[in-house]
């Protein structure tokens, strides 16, 4: 692992930058590039020594190739323990990062500034017997991270990740990340049983179908899974996704009786949105 810039000056879609790294950012050298569809993808960079975060939380993404750098908030997909960053992004045309951003390539630069924050972490919540991960889309990428980090484990029985998406096709990031999780050597053993993946698609056929806030209302995904409804005593939730989703998961959560925490105040739900656009 190297914890200095690999290339100088900064490389962006293949090319020098003519533009400096800006004060309080790290510069981080681009390791893989996976393209799902024609609206979703995932990179690896190079994680620096000093660079620490809790499993869960996001950073503010950008590109050296303006003076003034547009930053975006990503949540690290990838564990606290990791040794590179993972992250998964939207690709919006003539989004004003994500349409340059969507063209790097392994060995090319991004920015990322040096504090992490957010509040879907392990610390914001109680202890419990079930944590639900509500996610839609690109919300899925804090989960990401915190099914991978044993300290979730640790704090909770069972670990369901519910992942809403639009077509088929766009759940693959999700089941290659549980496929993978459950054939790891050092985790594997502590997932087992204790992760459940509940995908499910609003705009064609498949498995599970429609938006995971109508599937909680009609009881379908309890019923699915075999679970009790939730509630306060054993549950603890956590929701990403777009505005429209956060709101109306949240008002669920709420009429299910639990209650929002924070990191200074935990409690039995916390929501963060995916902020990309
Ligand atoms: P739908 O196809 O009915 O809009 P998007 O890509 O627009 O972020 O959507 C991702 C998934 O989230 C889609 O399956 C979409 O369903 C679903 N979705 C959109 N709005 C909500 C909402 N308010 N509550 C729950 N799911 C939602």
């Amino acid at each position: 692992m190297s914890d200095t810039l690999e290339s100088d000056p900064p490389i962006v879609e293949g090319k020098p930058s003519p533009f400096a790294v800006p004060a309080g950012c790290f510069a981080l050298s681009v390791r893989e590039v996976q393209h799902y569809t024609d609206r979703l993808f995932r990179f690896r960079v190079s994680r620096p020594r000093e660079f620490r975060f809790r499993s869960g939380e996001f950073v503010m993404i950008g590109l050296p190739n303006a003076e003034k750098p547009v930053f975006r908030a990503y949540s690290i997909a990838s564990p606290a323990w990791d040794e590179e960053l993972e992250f998964f992004s939207i690709k919006v045309p003539d989004g004003p990062l994500t349409e340059h951003l969507q063209k790097i390539r392994e060995g090319d630069t991004i920015l990322m500034r040096k504090k992490p924050t957010g509040t879907l972490v392990n610390d914001a919540l109680e202890p419990g017997k079930r944590l639900w991960m509500f996610s839609t889309g690109t919300g899925i990428a804090p989960f990401a991270s915190l099914i991978r980090d044993p300290e979730t484990y640790d704090k909770f029985g069972t670990l369901i990740l519910t992942h809403g998406c639009r077509l088929v096709d766009e759940l693959k990031y999700g089941q290659d990340l549980v496929a993978a999780l459950r054939e790891d050597p050092l985790i594997g053993e502590l997932v087992e049983g204790r992760l459940i993946h509940y995908p499910t698609v609003t705009r064609e056929p498949f498995e599970h179908q429609g938006r995971i806030t109508d599937l909680i209302t009609s009881g379908k995904l309890f019923e699915d899974l075999g679970l009790s409804r939730m509630g306060p005593e054993d549950d603890r939730a956590m929701i990403c996704g777009s505005m429209a989703m956060l709101k109306d998961t949240k008002e669920l959560c709420l009429s299910h009786g639990l209650e929002e925490g924070a990191n200074n105040k935990p409690a039995q739900f916390v929501v963060e949105r995916a902020f990309v656009d």
